[in-house]
């Protein structure tokens, strides 16, 4: 096996110029581990951060970069008994959280950050930290599962129980948005998207958005959302971009309001009053993608619910730089990079 060749992309340092092809060994399984050969790789918004050196600065080079994989499984070591040669899985991107309670330090064991990332042709997941692809997807679909469908899904089906009839609003057409778009119309929750653009608001729309927000054209969208819910605001807020976003989020909730905070797509920090809080009985709840029970609860409904993942545009092996510029266009739901 360690002399066949692996073509990987690795960072020899921060920045697009410092991402580069490499060709290594293909990596031993160790006893409980999966020898995986990726079909495709989609990426996340950190992805960009962490080789433009802002989410992780000091990380040590080479680094493989991304954390989400779809691929088959071709060798097992010795001791794996949850997996056979030849299943398609998905690595569990937080590798050391299986259920329940997540590890005290989180992130010590995590896919395309602690752990290398899921730019190869061959890759290793614990098995203790994989699960099958849903049969119904794609490669192209199921690679976008791990991080943005896990994290959307954690908010809303996991972290608390969906109410069929309350609203939701979600920012942003990207990855994680677009999924909780489509798992809240699933779960008849009545959802509101916010966006950049019209056209993008009008796909929305078709994927099941009760109603769309221009955030551009209308920069005061949390007093849209209140006119759009008779004044009492909404049930529950994604915020995906922090800063004085988060006021804004926090003004568009109604009492005993839930705000999931998922992203940092405008700062690295939060800020809005308390009073609200206290006056509407906000309950505020900070998320990390989610736990490997949560992923194969999420695949079966998948599979049920017949969600299918947006794909904004799929790239080749040899296209990597120019998929991870793709990342800064704003893409309608995810990139993806085929790896065979
Ligand atoms: N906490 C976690 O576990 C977790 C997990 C996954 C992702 N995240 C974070 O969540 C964020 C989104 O990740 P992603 O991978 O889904 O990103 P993405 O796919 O790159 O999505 C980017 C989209 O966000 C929207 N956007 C950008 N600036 C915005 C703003 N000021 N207001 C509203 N929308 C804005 C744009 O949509 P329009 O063009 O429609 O405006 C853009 O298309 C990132 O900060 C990421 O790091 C966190």
């Amino acid at each position: 096996m360690s002399t066949q060749i692996n073509r990987s992309w690795q960072m020899s340092g921060f920045g697009l110029s410092r991402l580069s092809q490499t060709q290594g060994k293909v990596p031993e399984p160790g006893p409980r581990d999966l020898l995986v050969r990726t079909r495709a790789v989609s990426l996340n918004y950190k992805d960009k951060m962490i080789v433009d050196g802002v989410l992780i600065p000091d990380l040590t080079f080479p680094f493989v970069p991304t954390s989400d994989a779809v691929g088959e499984v071709v060798a097992v070591g010795g001791a794996v008994t949850r997996f056979q040669v030849g299943q398609r899985v998905l690595g569990q991107v937080i590798a050391d959280w299986p259920d329940g309670d997540a590890p005290p330090v989180l992130h010590k064991h995590t896919l395309g950050s602690s752990l290398p990332g899921m730019l190869s042709e061959h890759v290793i997941f614990g098995e203790d930290a994989a699960v099958l692809a849903p049969p119904s997807l794609s490669d192209i679909e199921a690679a976008t599962l791990p991080i943005a469908a896990l994290t959307a899904w954690f908010a809303l089906a996991e972290a608390t129980r969906p109410v069929a009839g309350q609203t939701v609003l979600v920012q942003g057409t990207g990855g994680v948005s677009l999924f909780a778009l489509q798992f809240a119309t699933a779960f008849g929750l009545r959802a509101i998207v916010t966006s950049s653009s019209d056209e993008k608001l009008e796909r929305a729309k078709k994927l099941g958005a009760w109603q769309g927000i221009n955030y551009r054209t209308q920069p005061a969208w949390d007093e849209v959302a209140r006119e759009l819910t008779n004044g009492l605001g909404v049930n529950h807020v994604l915020e995906m971009v922090g800063g004085d976003n988060a006021r804004r989020s926090l003004n568009a909730l109604a009492a005993d309001g839930r705000l999931s905070i998922i992203g940092l797509l405008g700062s690295m920090e939060l800020s809005f009053p308390i009073l609200p809080f206290m006056r509407n009985r906000i309950v505020v709840q900070g998320l990390s993608i989610g736990h490997r029970r949560a992923f194969e609860r999420m695949n079966q409904a998948i599979e049920t619910l017949a969600i299918k993942p947006v794909i904004d545009t799929v790239f080749g092996f040899d296209e990597v730089p120019q998929a991870m510029q793709h990342l800064e266009s704003g893409p309608f739901g995810k990139i993806v990079i085929t790896t065979s």
